[in-house]
């Protein structure tokens, strides 16, 4: 790909040839995705290996939240040409919900809290259909805040309590891949610090998570590798250290 101006990944692990290969656990190849007639995800590619977190960043309208979209299979933007695979199944012909069930679980920018429920209702609720991950207690070992406001009402919770709801809920279930869209937007620097903890616990429990952010300097301080798109192609794949080495490469597509 022309565009993909700083390295090339490919299918295979390559991303650091210090380490021995590990297999790519989540792969998405070629995605091409439109919503109608507009061409957005122009040809991306990322692998992502298992318990890794993967930070995808690039400037405004770079491409980011489509690109999550495709993979999550919701039905904006469609995707056209390309193949999805998370631990050998395939996604790429699936709808949304096949794809949820298949086990990935994507976080919006909006985080959707259910009106009307308490934090344990939203969590019971991702929980109806088998099979089911973590236990609620454990999403409350997890994030205690969310254990003392069991009983309150998930749309009264503070930002950055309900971006905890949000990744609870998504662990309440049996995921393999964690999509994080913006997950620190409107937060303050102290809740930002305890969720970027706490996506630490939940690596450390096996859990694999490609994150996109706009803070990318704090994206970076977590990921393991990066991914960056600019115009609906990946502009640069390799380590988070690399990108916080190359200051070329921030300044051109991260401002940073
Ligand atoms: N529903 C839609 N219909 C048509 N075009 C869209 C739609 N949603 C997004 N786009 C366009 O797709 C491009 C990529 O948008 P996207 O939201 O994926 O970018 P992003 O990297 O997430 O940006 P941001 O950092 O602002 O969240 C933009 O040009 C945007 O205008
Ligand atoms: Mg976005």
């Amino acid at each position: 790909m022309a565009k993909h101006k700083y390295k090339a990944d490919k299918m295979t692990n390559t991303s650091d040839n210090k380490e021995p290969s590990k297999p790519v656990y989540f792969s998405a190849h070629d995605i091409h995705a439109y919503y109608g007639e507009s061409y957005i995800v122009q040809g991306v590619s990322i692998n992502v290996h298992e318990g890794e977190i993967l930070a995808l960043l690039g400037r405004n309208g770079a491409g980011k939240t489509s690109t999550l979209r495709a993979l999550a299979r919701l039905d904006d933007p469609a995707v056209h040409r390309g193949e999805i695979w998370l631990d050998h199944q395939p996604l790429h012909h699936m709808k949304a919900y096949q794809a949820a069930q298949a086990g990935i679980a994507l976080v919006p920018e909006d985080r959707r809290i259910i009106q009307g429920l308490t934090v344990e209702e939203n969590l019971q609720l991702a929980q109806i259909e088998k099979p089911i991950g973590w236990t609620i207690e454990r999403i409350y070992e997890l994030f205690p805040r969310l254990g003392e406001r069991r009983k309150q009402e998930g749309t009264t919770l503070s930002g950055g309590e309900q971006q905890m709801l949000a990744i609870g809920r998504a662990l309440a279930r049996d995921i393999k891949l964690l999509l994080l869209d913006e997950p620190y937007e409107g937060l303050a620097p102290v809740i930002v610090q305890e969720i970027e903890k706490t996506l630490k616990l939940i690596r450390e429990q096996g859990i694999t998570t490609i994150i996109v952010e706009q803070n990318a300097v704090a994206a970076l301080k977590l990921a393991d590798r990066a991914v960056i798109l600019d115009t609906g192609g990946v502009v640069f794949d390799g380590t988070a250290k690399e990108v916080l080495d190359n200051e070329q490469l921030r300044h051109e597509y991260l401002a940073i």
